[in-house]
């Protein structure tokens, strides 16, 4: 996988440009986003004609993978047409190519899923390491017969290209519960992560508003969470289709179920699960968080995070944990009697320490590691030492301080609080997700090396598939660069131009991506 997925990098890497706009390209270094870790063009360095109906990819020899591997054949398909549109006088033809973009693979693999430990490492026409992965243009050398160099449609320039991430967990959070998102607009946006060197879904699949997941265990909870059981739901096939499509492009599909709190919608579908809230001696009507003393919670916990932990693939489940209400259990005499019983007191943080223990270690002995959110550090649970944790937190910089707090502890952590892209100012307030600095807290650099990374999240209280693209491209894009590039690359002017010629790329794809400031595509969204 590691080989796919450096592929799918590297290939946006090449520096394809119709000759005659090549004065016209803002920034020096050909706008690419993210910015590699480093890019030269060596002295005297060639250019090399190309011509779309000529051009291949093909496997260099000795590759660990060859044709017929399906994340290779699949990620050749779909650049070809980024690289060179879709117009038919383009189309591949059956003549001896003349250009040749070999690609060499090192690690065998095309089955399998990409996990947080997957290389991402490339070289592009540096010859020295085949450690990972070689691209290299084959210029047409023998094509004698092709007068190249004037019916060529592209150059490339010679360019040497070392790329690596600075972080492996670069994800992007869409949350499906207050708003269902169609199945294709997840599809497209996993492409457009890829474009950004995303590579972790975070599919917040349900929440309190909403349970469109399709349980094969429990079906009930979509036909009764749903906001509409035929239409608004995620059937197995789609699940799939979602985490097949992520894999193609060497991307990791973490699913969050998140409890006790944010489960109002499990309730009618799991009769018994939540906390039935009082006022005074009776229960009001109205439903809390799971409730954690009754033995059938456990029983369900256990049936249905079999059920998740077999249809997702990856290791990690996210287990949420954050925000729960304890007025609703604070109400409840039967579980006020179980807390002093038990000795818990009136502490009720504990009380969710009593459930989260005890649904960790199901998930744990179901052979899967877990992400919850900081409530779950804050409150002192008992954790994993591999435990991730997402600090999600806003008030002013206190996520930095909570950062440190986290790896202090050991534990390793993922960072979202400045990074809510559903949030949305006047102005240009991508630069404000692009100037945050993951690493700016006091700590050892053990400390440091706990941070795996980020993700930015796209919750949907104001957010369905008519405004989703254009909210998330290109502002997901600074904070694809931040957890990509090297931490030296921060100058926001540098990042504008080449943000906004991506931007043009990304409308010149069919992307909805909106406009970072004043000014025009060659190619403007719906044809211009
Ligand atoms: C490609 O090389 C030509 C000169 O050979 C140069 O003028 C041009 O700026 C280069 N393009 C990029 C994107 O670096
Ligand atoms: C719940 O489970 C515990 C431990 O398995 C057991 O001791 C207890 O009797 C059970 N309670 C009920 C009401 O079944
Ligand atoms: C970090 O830990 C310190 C010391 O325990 C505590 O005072 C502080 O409130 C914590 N910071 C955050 C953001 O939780
Ligand atoms: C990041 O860039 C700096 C300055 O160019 C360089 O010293 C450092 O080695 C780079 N980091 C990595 C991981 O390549």
């Amino acid at each position: 996988m590691a080989a796919a997925r450096a592929l799918q990098l590297s290939l946006l890497r090449l520096l394809l440009l119709p000759p005659l706009l090549l004065a016209l390209l803002p920034s020096p270094a050909g706008a690419l986003w993210p910015q590699p870790q480093a890019q030269s063009f060596p002295p005297g360095g060639g250019r090399c004609p190309v011509l779309a109906r000529r051009f291949r990819f093909a496997v260099a020899d000795g590759s660990a993978v060859g044709p017929g591997c399906a994340v290779l054949d699949a990620a050749f398909q779909r650049y070809w047409p980024l690289l060179f549109g879709r117009t038919t006088e383009n189309e591949p033809s059956w003549e001896t190519p003349c250009t040749k973009l070999l690609v060499y693979v090192s690690t065998p693999g095309c089955d399998g899923f990409p996990s947080l430990d997957s290389s991402e490492s490339c070289n592009l026409g540096d010859s020295g390491d085949l450690q990972y992965l070689l691209l290299m243009a084959i210029c047409p050398t023998s094509c004698s017969h092709l007068p190249c160099v004037f019916c060529a449609q592209y150059y490339i320039n010679e360019t040497e290209i070392v790329d690596f991430p600075r972080f492996p967990h670069r994800g992007l959070l869409l949350d499906t519960s207050r708003h269902y998102l169609p199945l294709k607009a997840i599809l497209e946006t996993l492409d457009v992560m890829a474009y950004n060197k995303f590579n972790v879904f975070h599919w917040h699949i349900v929440d309190d508003p909403s349970f469109p997941y399709e349980s094969s265990t429990f079906p009930e909870l979509s036909r009764q969470g749903a906001f509409n059981a035929m239409t608004h739901v995620y059937t197995a096939s789609d699940v799939r289709s979602v985490i097949e499509y992520a894999r193609l492009r060497g991307i990791r599909v973490i699913a969050e179920f998140d409890t006790p709190g944010h489960t109002l919608s499990w309730g009618p579908g799991a009769p018994g699960l939540l906390t039935p809230c009082y006022i005074g001696k009776a229960p009001s009507g109205v439903y809390g968080p799971i409730n954690p003393i009754v033995n059938s919670t456990y029983q369900f916990v256990t049936s249905f995070f079999q059920e998740v932990s077999t249809v997702f693939p990856d290791f990690f489940l996210h287990l949420g944990g954050d925000e729960v209400d304890f007025t609703c259990w604070q109400s409840n005499p039967e579980i006020r009697a179980f807390m002093a019983e038990t000795g818990l007191g009136e502490d009720y943080k504990k009380l969710e320490s009593f459930y989260i223990q005890r649904l960790l270690d199901i998930v744990s002995s179901l052979g899967k590691g877990y992400i919850v959110w900081q409530e779950v550090f804050d409150n002192d649970v008992k954790l994993r030492p591999d435990t991730i944790i997402h600090v999600w937190k806003e008030n002013n910089l206190q996520y930095l301080n909570e950062m440190a707090n986290v790896t202090r502890a050991g534990y390793r952590a993922l960072l979202s609080a400045p990074w809510y892209l559903n949030r949305i100012s006047y102005g240009q307030d991508w630069i404000e997700a692009y100037n945050v600095e993951p690493l700016n807290f006091e700590g050892s650099p053990e400390q440091k090396a706990l941070v795996i990374g980020g993700e930015a999240c796209m919750w949907g209280e104001y957010v369905d598939v008519t405004n989703l693209t254009p909210r998330l491209w290109p502002r997901g894009g600074a904070v694809a660069e931040r957890l990509w590039s090297n931490e030296t690359v921060k100058d926001v002017q540098d990042a504008y131009a080449r943000l906004a010629e991506f931007r043009c790329t990304l409308l010149g794809r069919g992307v909805q991506a909106q406009p970072l400031y004043v000014g025009y595509c060659d190619h403007e969204f719906g044809g211009v």
